[in-house]
């Protein structure tokens, strides 16, 4: 009787915020018809990997959230009791002019996890607030230096740095730019480092060759002296999982060298463990002027970002006439917020959780390259605990061409059969029409865990296939 009395109760409190949330909820990037006909998913508890929505479903979540639930939902209380110790302490302090503790010690700590030289930390609350303050960082670096004219930044295809006007400029995902431009004049971009579509008979040194070229070629025509910086991630999320070829790590920073031109990297994803390192720099041998970085410094359990600079940058702006970085935001470094990533990252190195990544990257892979044997997965590829699967109709031409759009596909039936099959991850059409399906899972996800994710794939793939696509 209570167990029936509290499954009533449950399906009417369902029912009421199905009902709020149309009316007063407005979801972020989300059509207006996508929950016309089906009900919104209302999350309501996780544990580990696992998240449960109102209804009581269980799903894998395959995207550790938005990216940034990298340590799982198991440590809310212990990250919460750092939160709730800091509150009673001091609730809020600003750290224009002032500073506080729990700043200071997260700062000294990121400091120790980031590349040599880069010693400076300031922070924000989101990744595109970290990227608007790199921005500036970089344009105050060269004012500071006499370069007056080096405004312009370059980044490249298909990327994501968020959608506040400077980080929203820097993006080159046009869907999401060209309703609100113009944007930011002075950004150009240049082409990412997929390598799926390219010639086949090109070598990777080729692609290298070529990336490097077209960047220098943009330099040189734009006129170095105008050129400020250059935003990359690690690995680009965007687009699907796409990593650098070899040699263009030390390409791009000697192209940056040659023509001053200041190397900010956005690890807003790859940062705090994704693909195995602290931050992907890292991992690829990138040497950057500045790291941006949000989500996994708290495993998304408060909103912080920041950026960390290296001396070089950051010094002859403390020494020029304005001495000081000509920015600020109200709860940049919110000492609860750093409360919560202090003990993220204690958790990360007590749980090992980069040893996990490292340990599992390769079953993981090798787990979702058989999948190739469907006739619809063309490529395979990510690092770390960051892979995409990219879905062709013809892998002669590695394009979707056939009856069914590859819009359709996604949002008619891959999305709902992945969403049903209780595997939440990414299911999207890229740029150049073919749809990708994203996985970036909590970091703890165990070999268990990533046999059933597969599985699910697996079954999914073959379902579709099956449908057929006539
Ligand atoms: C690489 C990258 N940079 C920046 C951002 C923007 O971060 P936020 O949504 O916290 O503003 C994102 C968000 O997904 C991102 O993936």
């Amino acid at each position: 009787m209570t167990i029936l009395k509290n499954v009533i109760a449950q399906s009417d409190k369902n029912d009421e915020l199905q009902a709020l949330a149309k009316k007063h909820l407005l979801l972020h990037f989300t059509h207006a018809d996508y929950y016309d006909n089906i009900p919104l998913t209302i999350i309501s508890r996780g544990e580990g990997c696992w998240i449960w929505d109102e209804s009581g479903n269980r799903y894998l979540d395959g995207l550790a959230g938005l990216f940034c639930v990298n340590v799982g939902y198991s440590h809310g209380t212990e990250i919460g009791e750092a939160v709730k110790t800091q509150m009673s302490q001091l609730p809020y302090f600003s750290n224009w002019s002032y500073a506080h503790e729990p700043a200071i010690r997260l700062a000294t700590k990121v400091a120790s996890l980031a590349p040599p030289e880069m010693n400076r930390v300031f922070f924000t609350s989101s990744g595109s607030e970290s990227n608007e303050s790199a921005m500036k960082l970089v344009r105050q670096y060269h004012l500071a230096r006499g370069d007056h004219a080096k405004t312009k930044f370059i980044a490249r295809r298909v990327s994501y740095h968020g959608t506040s006007y400077g980080a929203l400029s820097l993006n080159g995902m046009t869907n999401i730019r060209k309703t609100f431009e113009p944007l930011m004049p002075g950004v150009r971009h240049v082409s990412n480092t997929k390598r799926y579509k390219r010639p086949t008979d090109e070598t990777e040194a080729q692609f290298t060759a070529f990336l490097l070229d077209e960047i220098e070629s943009l330099i040189i025509q734009e006129g170095p002296d105008t050129v400020a910086g250059i935003f990359i991630e690690p690995l680009q999320n965007a687009g699907g999982s796409l990593t650098p070829p070899a040699g263009y790590a030390e390409g791009i920073r000697s192209l940056c060298d040659k023509y001053g031109v200041v190397l900010v990297v956005d690890e807003v994803i790859c940062g705090f463990g994704r693909l195995g390192e602290w931050f992907g720099s890292t991992r690829y041998g990138i040497k950057p002027d500045i790291i941006t970085f949000a989500k996994g410094i708290a495993s998304g359990h408060m909103p912080l970002g920041g950026m960390i600079t290296s001396d070089a940058v950051i010094e002859p702006i403390l020494a020029s006439p304005q001495k000081m970085f000509l920015h600020g935001l109200t709860y940049g470094g919110h000492p609860a917020a750093c409360a919560a990533a202090l003990a993220n990252i204690e958790i990360m190195e007590r749980e090992k959780v980069l040893d996990n990544v490292r340990q599992n990257q390769d079953y993981f892979r090798a787990k979702l390259e058989a999948l190739k044997t469907h006739d619809i997965v063309g490529d395979v590829r990510g690092d770390g605990y960051h892979y995409s699967l990219e879905l062709v109709s013809d892998k002669a031409t590695r394009s979707w061409d056939c009856a069914v759009l590859s819009s359709d596909f996604v949002s008619s039936r891959l999305a709902p059969a992945l969403f049903k099959s209780g595997l939440l991850c990414r299911a999207a059409v890229d740029h150049e029409g073919t749809p990708i399906i994203q996985l970036s899972p909590p970091l703890i996800l165990s070999r268990e865990e990533i046999d059933w994710l597969v599985e699910k794939l697996d079954q999914v793939l073959r379902q579709q296939t099956n449908i057929g696509f006539d």
